[in-house]
Order: C-alpha cells, then structure tokens, then sequence
C-alpha cells in the first residue's frame, strides 16, 4: 500500500526512480510523485492517474537530472487522488522533500498547531503535516550546534516522529542536504538496498532487486541516513542500532512478467512450481509426518497445543478456513479463523494452550500484524504463515514457515494461496500424527500431496477450455459460487478473485445455506459456479445443483475426472483430478483462478491493478 524508492549514488536517478516505481506499482497506483535534488534546487514532478500515462509522461516532457531522489506511488487514504495529493510533499520553506507510506493519526492537530503558526498546506495529505514538522525541526537543529554522529536532517526527523502518532515509512531528503536521505519506520516496511557506490531505499525488494540483492530491512523506530558511499543506522528508542545486511532471497528474473501478458496469468501458471517449494524438504516419510525448521517448538509443546486460532485477512483468510476443517479433521484440534482487523479489538479469549497462527502473504498487512502483536503482548506464542522473507510479520513471529512461492505481483492472490493450503496440509498432518491420526491415512496423505504438481499441471493444460467456458458468461452480472465442507472456503475465495479483477457482483455460499435466502436472487442470467467433487457429500451437493437448475440458474461445475452424472445435469463441466477430499481446494481453486481472470480480460479490466485495491495493505 503505496510504495517507496529512493536512490543516492552516481547514476542518474530519475530512470530509476521510475523503473522502481512501476515494480512497485501494486502497491497503489493512483497517482505518483518523484523529487530529484539539483544544482537548482528540488525538482519535483507529480502526476495522478498511473505512473506511465502520468508521472513518465511528465518527466519526459518536463525532464529533471540529478543523482539523488525519492519517489512514491500512492493509494489514498487521506485525500483523494489529485495533483496536489500525490507526494513527495514538501515543508513550508520549500527545503524538505518527504514521501510517506502509511498513516499519521494525530496530523490534523499538528496541522491546527502549524497553521496557527502560519504555515500554509497545498494538500489534505496527513503526509504534508509531517513534511512540514521536520522542516521545522530542521530549522531548529541547523541553529543549534551539529551533533558529530547524527546528520541535522536525521536529526530533524528523529525529533519530528517522536511528535508523531500514527504508522510510517518515509524517505526524506533537502535542498541543503547534498547526497543525504534519510529514511524512517514504523509499521510500514522499509528496506536499504546496498550497492557499490550507490544505496538505495525501498518500501520492498521488487522495486531494487534489479540493482542489489544485499539488503537490510529496517526495525519500527529505525532511522537511517544513507549516502552513495555509506550509511547509519539509529533508532528512536535505543542508542545500539544495528544494521544486518542480508541476501535478498529472490532473483530479479523471478519478479519479471516473461512470455506471459499478466502477472497474475503468470503466477497461476506457477502452482505446480510454488506447491512443490511448498512441500519441499517438510515432508517426514519415516514418520508419515511433516517436519519444519522454524517452528521454535518442541514435541512438547506442540502435543500440548490444544485449540488454534487463525488470523488473516483477505485470500489468507480463506486459507485459514480450509486450515479450520484440516486442523480439525487431522488432529481433533478446535479451530477457529478470525478476520484480523476484527480479532485485534476483541477481546477474544486465548487459554494458555491455543497456538495463534498469522497467515500473510506479505507479512506485512496492518491487522495481522496487530493481531500477532496483541497476543504476544498477551504472552502468546504466534507462528507466521507468510511468504515474504524479512518481512515485519516474519519477524515479529515467533517461529513459522516461509512459503516460498517466490514475489507474488498481481494484486489478486492466487500462487501464495495454494502454498498456503499446502503449508497447512503439513501443518495439520504434523499435529495429527503428534496425536491419533494413524500411519496409514499419513502415508495417504504424503501420496496426494506428492501427486498434487502434476494434477495442477493437468488443470492448468485445460486453460483454452476454460477460457471458452469464461467467454460465455463474461457478460453475466452476478455470480454464486456453491460448495460444502473443504469445498466452502473455495467457493469464497473464487467469488473474491472474480470481484476483485472483474467488478462483477459474486457471493460464496454454503452450497446448502443457499436456500435460506439467496436461492431468491437465482434466475437465468445469474450462473453459479458448483463446486461438486465426487466426495462424501457428493449426492447430497447434487441436490443442491438440483436447486439451482430447478430456478433455471446456469450451473458450470467444477467435478471430478470420469464423472459423468454431473455432465447429464449442468451446462458446463470443468474436470479436475481425483486427489483426497481435504486437498481437493488445491485443486479446485485453479479453475476458479482461470475463469476469473479470463472473465476479466475479456471485460477489459486491468486485470494485475484493480481498481480500489492494493496488494499490501499497511493500513488498518
Ligand atoms: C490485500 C490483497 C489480498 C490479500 C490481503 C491479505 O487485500 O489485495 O490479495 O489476500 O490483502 O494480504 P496478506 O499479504 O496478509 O496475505
């Protein structure tokens, strides 16, 4: 949610700036700003709208040239997306650039104190607030004698933030500060990237990769001023500050488009790859169990744990819901999944025995993050499901397991999902097989999941045929999508993934639930997508479909290879493999992902960089 670069070194930096800018695009991208120091001064360009057909068409007719900048790409929170809005944003005097990613709580008294003083604001932003009270620090720190070990504007920064209540990630540099930026934390991500001769500030490494792969990922309260040559790290709440470099995991290849014309195409076409990272090196076939390296717990407290809370948001939500039905068929675990911007004012109660798993994509999103520091706060342990390595979340946890399924790009999450599952199957096999879930169903276990890449690959030959399917319904207005025990949590997630990228009205039901009500919005343009795999409830989910057919609802079904019944009964029929029931969402959500993102291509949406939406969400 909004996405930072800054450069300092020996190149020019707008190309840059722009090109990190566009890799940081899913981060929010309603309009972009850069600021670039010259021998005349800050040279700031900013434009609405995406980066593109704004920003790059501006510098391209208005060109600014120097070798130390930062730049922003924004998703609103305060302010609409405008000229004015976008940042950088700069203080009273004209002297101090800042970009920001995040929220300041207390800006509008800061604002009320400012003005009173007579300072004049250009925009609504919170951001402006705060560019405007380093500058007055600044001022104040010039006058006063220059500490040896802290650059002024450092300085200035630190005493502004401790003014400051709210989230931040910021990188702020001045007129009078030649070859200096400074960059801050808290609560929104924020990382160094080292070069030779040259440094770099990103909100994430997809936006540097391409220059670096040494990184240091910076602390809530770190403040760090860098130059080409050098940085220093300090902190607000503590004099020993360190700075760890450390590899930035992945290479730059891997955040790249290829052949495909869709990130997102690309990452669904990435599953049979991402699961199998997944479950590479965790699978224990002298046990029939799983194994993890960084769980941080002991046979002893694993057999102990006897209830687990989930905590997620968004498409890691609905991965924690098939968790709920794992955990619980596995290892007779009460499981309960909580939405975290819900779970993180509650208060819910937590025995000394519950595990709280965080799952996050990111490792970054605002309410997990809230919600895993509020139970250890509580003096919980808190694992982390999450897929970016170095990230808050990852860090603050107190064991997990990395999903490596690679940067995932497109705004809608589809490869992080799957590995999620996948973690999840292991997870619950390992507290099963610590209980009473017999060798013999772990062996079964460990077979489909070992079988699950070439199943995936299957699914996925069947794109055209999808495609196809997608076409004759891309011009419906609303959708169900219908399933029942491991099949629920996949019918929400394929309605999500159709909304978000085709702003197409979908709803996913207990296929059962349907007929409490919905079933009256059910006529001859409202398809359904069924989720009917040959499982226990197989007969059962037929009459559902019955129901739906008997309402004149176009069915399309996602059903299980051979079956035949089920074509006699619906309109279309997209087979996938047999696998055991509690992996069928592994899956089952491929032909969700495909139909979603054909129905939304065909629409004309921009299928990686939905409206409204941001792929990170460091805002609560
Ligand atoms: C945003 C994204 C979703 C994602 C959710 C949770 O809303 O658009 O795709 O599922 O955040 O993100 P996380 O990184 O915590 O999994």
């Amino acid at each position: 949610m909004c996405g930072i670069i800054g450069y300092v070194g020996r190149r020019s930096s707008p190309p840059i700036l722009l090109e990190g800018l566009r890799r940081l695009e899913y981060r929010g991208y309603d309009s972009s700003g850069l600021c670039v120091q010259t021998p005349a001064g800050l040279g700031i360009r900013k434009k609405v709208g995406r980066i593109d057909a704004g920003l790059a068409r501006e510098c391209a007719a208005r060109p600014v040239e120097g070798t130390l900048g930062i730049a922003h790409t924004r998703w609103a929170t305060h302010g609409a997306p405008s000229d004015e809005n976008s940042h950088p944003h700069l203080d009273q005097e004209g002297r101090v650039a800042v970009v920001h990613n995040g929220v300041i709580e207390n800006y509008q008294s800061i604002r009320d104190r400012l003005s009173a003083a007579g300072h004049v604001f250009h925009s609504e932003t919170d951001t402006e607030v705060l560019a405007h009270l380093i500058g007055v620090h600044y001022a104040q720190v010039r006058a006063r004698e220059a500490t040896r070990d802290l650059h002024p504007l450092a300085a200035a920064v630190m005493s502004a933030l401790r003014e400051v209540i709210g989230t931040y990630g910021i990188a702020v540099m001045a007129s009078d500060a030649p070859g200096v930026m400074v960059g801050a934390r808290r609560g929104s991500p924020l990382i160094l990237g080292v070069g030779d001769h040259e440094n770099f500030i990103a909100s994430d490494a997809s936006a540097i990769v391409a220059h670096t792969q040494q990184a240091v990922y910076l602390n809530d309260y770190d403040v760090i001023t860098v130059t080409a040559d050098d940085f220093k790290l300090a902190n607000l709440g503590s004099d020993t500050a360190q700075a760890q470099i450390r590899q930035i995991e992945f290479s730059p290849d891997a955040a790249e488009k290829g052949d495909f014309p869709h990130y997102m195409l690309k990452e669904i076409f990435e599953q049979p790859r991402t699961i199998e990272n997944a479950l590479r090196g965790r699978i224990d076939r002298e046990e029939l169990s799983a194994r993890f390296g960084g769980l941080n717990l002991s046979l002893a407290e694993l057999r102990a744990i006897d209830r687990v809370v989930i905590v997620a948001c968004g498409t890691s939500w609905h991965a924690g819901l098939v968790g709920e039905y794992l955990f619980e068929e596995f290892a007779h675990l009460p499981t309960e999944v909580e939405y975290a911007s819900e779970f993180r004012y509650r208060n819910a109660p937590i025995e000394k025995h519950t595990l709280v798993l965080a799952i996050t994509q990111s490792g970054e999103t605002a309410d997990t993050l809230a919600g895993l520091r509020e139970s250890r706060r509580r003096g919980h342990k808190v694992l982390a499901l999450c897929n970016v390595v170095g990230s808050t979340i990852a860090r603050e946890a107190d064991g997990g397991i990395y999903l490596h399924a690679g940067p995932e790009i497109g705004v809608a999450s589809t490869k992080a999902f799957t590995a999620q599952v996948s973690v999840l199957v292991l997870l619950a096999l390992l507290m099963g097989r610590t209980r009473m879930l017999s060798a013999q169903r772990g062996a079964q276990i460990i077979k489909a999941l070992e079988a699950l890449p070439a199943q995936v690959e299957s699914i996925l030959a069947r794109d055209a045929e999808i495609k196809r399917i997608a076409l004759k319904y891309a011009a419906a207005e609303d959708f169900f999508f219908l399933g029942r025990q491991y099949q629920f949590p996949v019918a929400l997630e394929g309605a999500l993934k159709l909304k978000e990228i085709s702003y197409i009205h979908a709803e996913g039901y207990p296929a059962a639930e349907m007929k409490h009500g919905p079933i009256a919005m059910i006529d001859d343009r409202t398809p359904t997508v069924f989720l009917v795999p040959q499982d226990a409830l197989y007969e059962k989910t037929l009459a559902n479909v019955a129901e739906i057919k008997a309402r004149k609802g176009p069915v399309i079904a996602i059903a299980t290879e051979g079956d035949t019944e089920i074509r006699r009964k619906v309109e279309d029929v997209i087979e996938i493999p047999a696998t055991l029931e509690p992996l069928v969402p592994l899956l089952a959500v491929i032909p969700l992902q495909l139909l979603a993102y054909h129905i939304a291509v065909a629409r004309g949406c921009d299928v990686d960089k939905p409206r409204n939406l941001a792929k990170s969400v460091t805002v609560e």
